[in-house]
């Protein structure tokens, strides 16, 4: 078999995830990919409970790897190196992961390497397109929201990004306060399609402070106030009023993306590179508005656009093998003393 092999394993948040990826010299490639999601187990909560996706880890983490194994129709043997994510997360699924790939590295003696879960996220691109160093990275989520200049394969510069909720979050927010199902994300953007943006005014948070910071807290306590008052005048939320809100609040969100990528561009193409390439993952960039709002700031700077498939920037497993086969390459590899971490910025 040639190239390198690797198993890559997730429990950062709510998705147990196991991959295996394969690099030749002609790119990588994802053998297999399996994500077990976790979103039934919290719905009741109104958010993910910790303990609950901790537990939910530690007992499915070992089906998705042998599952992912079975799939790319690879055994232990066949591979050259386990990667896992290290962090950041919440704690108790960061550690499952670490400990499952402890107790595999151990017990076949393959090396261990720890990854940074943004990093993960921040080189998906390259699993798919032929990026150049440096490009630029808008990471949006239910969880990330931020802007990456990724120089290297361990080498990024943080431009700016949420300084609240990431708007994901907000999105599935704004679908409950309208009574929307969840994920909120693609109910408020097929009801946005029914409705006026311009009738009801919301506010662009941190717009007009320079840098690349941004804010959607605000935007959706100004959604609360804006339903109620129109309930408190029509006696109840009206059908025209709820799209009218859903179109307000995202044309608001595609606005402020919009105007700190075009200052971030502005930053990034300062670093005069060769071959100039925006990327953009996460939940939130299957949103057509803001997906639209982006490449047509890229083609008027002459940026190239880049957007991996779904599958690939929601979380996932093979985003963190795929992130480890550098390391690995290089005969660089973890210990046992690998420790699991909350907090770890890039
Ligand atoms: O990347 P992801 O699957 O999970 C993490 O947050 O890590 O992103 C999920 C988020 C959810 O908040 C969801 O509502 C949002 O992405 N999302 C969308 C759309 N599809 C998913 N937001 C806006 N428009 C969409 N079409
Ligand atoms: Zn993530």
């Amino acid at each position: 078999m040639t190239g390198l092999t690797i198993l890559g394993i997730e429990s950062s948040c709510d998705d147990s995830a196991a991959a295996v990826v394969r690099r030749t010299e002609t790119g990588p490639r994802v053998l297999s990919s399996v994500v077990r999601g976790q979103t039934a187990l919290h719905a009741e909560f109104g958010g993910v409970v910790p303990e609950i996706a901790a537990r939910a880890h530690a007992e499915v983490l070992d089906h998705c790897v042998e599952a992912a194994l079975e799939e790319a129709g690879l055994g232990m043997d066949d591979l050259d190196g386990i990667a896992v994510t290290a962090g950041p997360g919440l704690i108790g699924g960061v550690l499952s992961g670490v400990m499952l790939a402890k107790g595999l590295s151990a017990a076949t003696g393959l090396p261990l390497i720890g990854v940074n879960h943004l990093a993960g996220h921040a080189l998906t691109p390259r699993l798919t397109d032929e990026l150049e160093f440096p490009y630029l990275m808008l990471l949006v989520s239910g969880g990330h929201c931020q802007f990456l200049v990724v120089e290297g394969e361990d080498s990024f510069r943080r431009l700016g990004g949420t300084i609240d909720d990431a708007p994901g979050e907000a999105f599935d927010k704004t679908a409950r306060l309208l009574g929307l199902p969840q994920p909120g994300g693609p109910a408020v953007e097929a009801e946005a399609r029914e409705g006026d943006a311009e009738r009801i005014r919301l506010p662009r948070p941190l717009l007009d402070r320079p840098g690349c910071d941004m804010s959607f807290s605000g935007l959706k306590t100004a959604l609360l106030r804006a339903r109620d008052a129109e309930m408190a005048q029509a006696g109840g939320l009206t059908r025209a009023t709820r799209a009218d809100l859903a179109a307000s609040f995202q044309q608001a969100v595609v606005d402020i993306l919009a105007e700190k990528t075009r200052r971030a561009l502005d930053l990034y193409l300062d670093l005069a590179p060769v071959r100039p390439a925006f990327a953009v993952a996460g939940g939130v960039a299957a949103n057509g508005p803001i997906r639209a709002a982006l490449q047509a700031l890229c083609a008027k700077r002459g940026v190239a656009f880049s957007a991996p498939p779904l599958s690939l920037c929601t979380d996932n497993a093979a985003m963190i093998a795929h992130a480890g086969l550098a390391r690995l390459a290089a005969g660089e590899a973890d210990g046992l003393e690998l420790s699991a971490r909350p907090r770890w910025p890039l």
